[in-house]
């Protein structure tokens, strides 16, 4: 069982959008310390945060965030980009690359160099953000990530659960953030994803359907695969 109280908190991109709703959350929590990442990191006026730089496509960024923040017993895997959602037949390979680069290889590389940190510190929980996109057709490169880091942090829990560490995975859609500005659907608040993921991961989940999106498509997965599609 997870507890924020007291607990110290890594928030990968915790400096803007979903990733500083998750660091407010924390906080709000009781959290003791929470390490909030940006590429360029900029100061907090609270106490309690450590603004610290971190670029995920980086192997020597990760490890040095790993030697610093060795007492963290948290991980929020959030940082993500939404490059590559358009057409498979038509996208740029390198944009492919650089999708997966951010979204599958950087959470990777945060799981792997913070598995022996939470091992230290008592199991701890790891919590992978990812999409409603994840089991969706039609959003390209992003959504065949998605998927791609659902399936990882599936085997994660697998690997993980020998050193107690709680593996959760977090499915929403449309989330009020930069990342869909130009989208004009309904959109979730962020605060609310943030506050019902922390509150499940408290509880014990290992997956977390933040919205009705979320919660369908995953109902969906048992019916025919055509009716996996956005529209
Ligand atoms: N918003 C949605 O509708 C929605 C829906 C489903 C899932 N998600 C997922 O939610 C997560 C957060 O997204 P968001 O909506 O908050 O998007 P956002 O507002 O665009 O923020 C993206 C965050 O990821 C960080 N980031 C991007 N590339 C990085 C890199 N190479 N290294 C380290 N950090 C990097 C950014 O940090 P910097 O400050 O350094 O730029 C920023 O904090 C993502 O994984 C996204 O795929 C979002």
């Amino acid at each position: 069982m997870t507890t924020i109280e007291g607990a110290t908190v890594l928030v990968t991109g915790g400096q803007r959008g979903l990733g500083k709703a998750f660091v407010d959350e924390l906080l709000a929590r009781g959290a003791a310390k929470v390490y909030a990442t940006a590429r360029q990191p900029v100061p907090s006026d609270n106490p309690r945060v450590v603004s610290i730089a971190l670029d995920v496509t980086d192997q020597d960024s990760v490890a040095a965030l790993a030697r610093e923040a060795t007492d963290v017993s948290v991980v929020i895997n959030n940082a993500g980009i939404s490059g590559g959602g358009g057409s498979l037949l038509s996208a740029s390979i390198d944009d492919a690359k650089a999708t997966f680069e951010t979204n599958v290889f950087g959470a990777l590389r945060i799981a792997q160099a913070f598995a022996p940190v939470l091992a230290a510190n008592g199991g701890g929980a790891l919590v992978d953000i990812h999409s409603a996109l994840s089991w969706i057709a039609g959003a390209g490169a992003y959504g065949a990530s998605k998927a791609a880091f659902w399936s990882l942090t599936n085997s994660l829990r697998v690997e993980m659960a020998g050193q107690g560490t709680q593996v959760v995975g977090v499915h929403l859609g449309y989330t009020d953030t930069d990342m869909v500005k130009n989208v004009t659907a309904p959109k979730n608040d962020p605060r609310k994803v943030a506050a019902d993921t922390v509150a499940a991961v408290e509880a014990g989940a290992t997956e977390v359907l933040a919205d009705d999106a979320s919660r369908y498509f995953k109902s969906a997965l048992s019916g025919p695969v055509e009716g996996l599609r956005l529209g």
